[in-house]
């Protein structure tokens, strides 16, 4: 298990999330954005998930952000107001140790407590191992790639949709 401690992020903590996530931008293909979102975008994207009432979450190790979590919207047209997708990403000189494990496995919890019926997992690039991995042991399981949908660093990208039931799933109809 990491020795990570997992807490609701706050604003004070978005200086080190937008450098984690600068890091995945400018190095990585598990995002498909090109150019790094400053503090200030940042700071909006979080404020507009704070307001939906999602979950945001950051691992702490050694006093610092190690790696943060959240959920937000799938898609806005209000039939999907039960499904969220989520984001999870760490410092990559502390990968492998748990703590995206960890991460998610409390980010689900929170879904679910919210009410949530099911997550989905859009993982950039099928050659993303540590993200195919740590969904499919929290319980995701596959549906299916969608074949060079992306372009970055000059190659062509797949992604991989992966999706997980929340709480009671499509077993019963929500009330609300
Ligand atoms: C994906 C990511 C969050 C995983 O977090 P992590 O802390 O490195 O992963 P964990 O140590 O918690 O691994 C949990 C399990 O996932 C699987 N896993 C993790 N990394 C893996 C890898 N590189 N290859 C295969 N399986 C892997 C394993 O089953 C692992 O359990 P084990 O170590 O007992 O075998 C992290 O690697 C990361 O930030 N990657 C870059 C950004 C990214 O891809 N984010 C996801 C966007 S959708």
């Amino acid at each position: 298990m990491s020795s990570a401690e997992i807490r609701p992020a706050t604003a004070a903590d978005l200086p080190a999330v937008t450098e984690i996530y600068e890091h995945a931008v400018l190095y990585g293909t598990a995002t498909f954005e090109l150019i790094p979102p400053d503090l200030g975008e940042m700071s909006r994207r979080f404020k507009a998930l704070m307001d939906g009432g999602f979950p945001y979450l950051v691992a702490m190790r050694d006093g610092t952000v190690a790696g943060y979590a959240y959920a937000g919207p799938y898609r806005p047209r209000p039939a999907y107001r039960f499904t969220v997708e989520n984001s999870v990403y760490l410092r990559p000189s502390i990968h492998r140790r748990g703590i995206g494990l960890h991460l998610m496995l409390r980010l689900i919890g929170e879904c679910e407590a919210r009410g949530y019926r099911q997550m989905i997992a859009v993982i950039g690039d099928s050659a993303n191992a540590g993200s195919i991995g740590v969904h499919t042991k929290t319980g995701f399981r596959m549906i299916g790639t969608h074949p060079d949908v992306g372009l970055k660093f000059g190659r062509w990208l797949d992604t991989v949709m992966m999706q997980r039931p929340l709480g009671e799933g499509a077993t019963t109809i929500p009330t609300s």
